[in-house]
């Protein structure tokens, strides 16, 4: 006889069978909350697609897209993460873990490829130049800063976009940088954004809670 944790499982994994309706901007930001314990449900690579391809749209300051993704499906891989992650279980349990990190020498030295395919020869010229003096003059730390900025707009949208095509998410800083970097081969001076543990939850996770506009927000 299945046992009722058992059950549960079962009955969330033949849920997903079919595939959820996708919600709109507004229900996936209600809907959105950490998930940290996940069914062994897989996800398909065209899914990843769409998930990578809608979270590529996120706004860059310079449209410079500095985000970075590695996504990790395999489980010897995952419990490595998991070691570096302080053993947080869903990281281990996922099906996909996506790290997700910012690289600014990769973004400086490829101006070529990343500035708008639209310019012309002219303009392309003044607008790698520009970007060679704006950036060329600031501290390594600052320029992570700013990379590391431009990267967790990405965050936000994947997290969204994630919950509106049906999956759920936990999102996650409490790591080793220097030990995940080691583990997918991330270059050292790159800046980690995030992992992001990706599938179908297995519980509904905690109510979120949040701050009334009144604490965040003036009007003047
Ligand atoms: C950048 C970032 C890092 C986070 N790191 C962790 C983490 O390491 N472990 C964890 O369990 N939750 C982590 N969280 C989840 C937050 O605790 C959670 O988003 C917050 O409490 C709000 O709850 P909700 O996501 O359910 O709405 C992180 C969230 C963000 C956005």
């Amino acid at each position: 006889m299945l046992t009722s944790e058992a059950t549960t499982s079962a009955l969330r994994t033949a849920a997903y069978a079919t595939p959820p309706e996708r919600l709109s901007a507004a229900d996936a930001a209600m809907a959105r909350h950490s998930v940290r314990s996940y069914l062994d449900v897989p996800i398909t690579d065209d899914e990843i697609h769409t998930l990578l391809e809608l979270t590529g749209r996120a706004p860059s300051a310079f449209n410079l897209q500095p985000w970075r993704f590695v996504v990790v499906r395999d489980q010897e891989v995952k419990n490595a993460l998991k070691d570096a992650a302080y053993g947080q279980k869903q990281v281990g349990e996922a099906p996909v873990v996506i790290a997700m990190y910012s690289d600014m020498d990769d973004t400086m030295a490829n101006l070529g490829d990343i500035v708008h395919p639209d310019l012309t020869p002219d303009k392309r010229a003044s607008t790698i130049a520009m970007l060679e003096k704006n950036f060329g003059g600031m501290t390594p730390e600052a320029l992570a800063a700013w990379g590391n900025g431009q990267a967790n707009i990405a965050l936000g949208y994947l997290l969204l976009i994630a919950t509106s095509e049906g999956f759920d998410t936990s999102p996650m800083l409490g790591f080793q940088p220097d030990q995940v970097k080691a583990i997918l081969d991330i270059p050292a001076s790159a800046t980690m954004t995030a992992m992001v543990a990706l599938g179908r939850g297995a519980d509904d996770g905690f109510r979120s809670h949040r701050h009334a506009i009144e604490r965040t927000t003036s009007f003047r």
